[in-house]
């Protein structure tokens, strides 16, 4: 399975999925391109040091269509069967999804549907939840709302922050990340509807 990760930023979830493959824990998966749309992420240039083929691929003010294009041609080249976003901060036009149906995943820092959207930590924090957690799920046409492959919660602590708690969900979004890929490697699921149902055999 040839993987192509979309970052903007920092990149965590991008190294914990190299490093899952480094280390043997995606024996079937590998990295065919990491792409961002951001010059300087620190994601990208982590990339870079790891010797993986990285693109840059700026929107530099086009419409999101065209920058799409470009964006599914690169991937395309690179032969990529599963698409990663880890922390891009773009929405995906309809042609994207529809270049990769049902092969786009993404992982979000809350419990989903409660908090999509930015700041979801703090948003959690905010409401006064007492759990929380992180999301990978399909992507659609509609932000942080496609078929939930997996769920990881984690406490809210009463003494938590944004800057606490996000490190707490980060954590378990690293060990989520790696097992919806091995699930996505492994074929053993089917979706009806909006759920997302392991084979027997599948942990
Ligand atoms: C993560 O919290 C992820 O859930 C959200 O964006 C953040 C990206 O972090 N979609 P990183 O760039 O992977 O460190």
């Amino acid at each position: 399975m040839k993987l192509g990760i979309l970052l903007s930023g920092r990149g965590s979830n991008f190294l914990a999925i190299a490093d899952s493959i480094q280390q043997g824990r995606l024996p079937n998966a590998e990295i065919a391109v990491v792409i961002s749309n951001i010059a300087d992420a620190p994601g990208i240039l982590a990339a870079r040091e790891r010797s993986l083929p990285s693109i840059i691929i700026e929107a530099g003010g086009r419409k999101r269509a065209e920058h799409d294009a470009a964006m599914v041609a690169c991937l395309r080249a690179h032969n990529v069967d599963l698409v990663c976003l880890a922390g891009y901060m773009r929405l995906l036009s309809p042609k994207f999804l529809q270049a990769y149906p049902l092969r786009i995943l993404n992982i979000h820092p809350s419990l989903l549907p409660a908090f999509p959207g930015l700041d979801a930590q703090q948003q959690a924090l905010d409401y006064g939840a007492k759990v929380t957690g992180c999301t990978v799920h399909f992507v659609d046409e509609q932000l942080d709302h496609g078929v939930i492959v997996l769920q990881k919660a984690v406490p809210v602590l009463d003494g938590d922050d944004a800057r606490t708690l996000s490190s707490r969900i980060l954590e378990q979004e690293h060990v989520a990340y790696t097992q919806a890929i091995a699930r996505a490697c492994s074929g053993g699921y089917h979706i009806t509807g909006r759920r997302y149902v392991l084979r027997e055999s599948q942990t």
